[in-house]
């Protein structure tokens, strides 16, 4: 299938990543939300972050302008044209949106068009479900997507052969590394991740260490980039939250239970960098 038009849809941080990552591979980009003023700062961010870019080497300011005309904005799903060849939808995680969504837009869309979203949580097999089962899958991009270089693309129960090979070639077109993965809860990435953000959050919480000794201890011993503790302020508290009650109602297993500490920090409004307050002051 040749794939040159995407909607993507909701332009909040995932979504002007991926619109912007798409424009610089020669796709035409529609980018949907609500909201004007969401669309307008989409474009005003994706244009800083290509200033980035530009200041580090990658491309000229013409090739930018070629870039930023790539991406259509637009205000209202029914404003797309006919021809849209791949949806990636990437509004709020929230499950009856996101279904509520999907079965408009598969009245809209012409229906060879293939759809995915990026939810982070949210079953696959029941996104597809309220569409068009075999034409749809994940496609979860990490942020900020024009630097990361994965992208789990995840399939759901009743997803084709045909619509994993289109999003796996589509995503390495992209320049990205896609992985195969089955839809269970919290895919690979946040299964491993958030538990082990948990746990970190259970040793501060039984005084094994501080904050900062745990992150130190996961940075110079494991060699990774941020400490779990911090790594979960730049995520927000609220989303590990959420997350972790996803696998643990999905696995109905006790090793998921999230930290008592995480669940008292949220109430207290800590809820990390956004907050202005998690486990470090911003
Ligand atoms: P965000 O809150 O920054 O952006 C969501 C956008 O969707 C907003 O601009 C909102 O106006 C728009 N929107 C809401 N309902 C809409 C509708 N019906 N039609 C059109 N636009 C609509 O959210 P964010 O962080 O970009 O997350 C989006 C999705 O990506 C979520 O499913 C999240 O779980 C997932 N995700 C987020 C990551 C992150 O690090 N923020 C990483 C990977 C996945």
């Amino acid at each position: 299938m040749n794939i040159k038009n995407i909607a993507v849809i909701g332009a909040g941080t995932m979504g002007n990543g991926i619109a912007h990552a798409f424009s610089q591979k020669n796709f035409i980009v529609y980018l949907v939300d609500s909201e004007q003023a969401y669309l307008d700062n989409a474009i005003k961010n994706i244009s800083s972050n290509m200033d980035r870019q530009i200041k580090k080497g990658l491309f000229s300011t013409a090739q930018k302008e070629i870039y930023l005309q790539s991406i259509k904005p637009v205000m209202d799903a029914h404003n797309l044209p006919e021809s849209i060849d791949l949806v990636i939808e990437a509004i709020i995680e929230n499950k009856s949106a996101k279904i509520e969504l999907f079965n408009e837009l598969d009245k809209i869309i012409n229906p060879n068009c293939i759809f995915t979203s990026n939810t982070s949580s949210i079953s696959i097999t029941e996104l597809a479900k309220s569409s068009r089962p075999d034409k749809f899958c994940g496609m979860h991009f990490m942020n900020p997507v024009p630097i990361m270089e994965l992208v789990e693309i995840i399939r759901g129960y009743t997803t084709s052969q045909d619509t994993f090979n289109t999003v796996k070639e589509i995503s390495i077109q992209l320049g990205k590394t896609p992985v195969e993965v089955y839809d269970y809860p919290g895919f690979v990435s946040n299964r491993i991740l958030i538990p082990m953000i948990n746990e970190a959050i259970f040793t501060l919480h039984e005084g094994v260490a501080s904050a900062v000794d745990i992150d130190t201890v996961m940075k110079l011993g494991m060699n990774h980039p941020m400490g779990p503790l911090e790594l979960a302020d730049f995520i927000g508290l609220d989303v590990c939250l959420d997350i972790m009650n996803v696998l643990y109602e999905g696995f109905k297993d006790s090793k998921y239970r999230p930290c008592p500490l995480l669940v008292k920090m949220i109430n207290a409004g800590k809820l990390g960098r956004k907050s202005k307050e998690g486990f470090y002051k911003y």
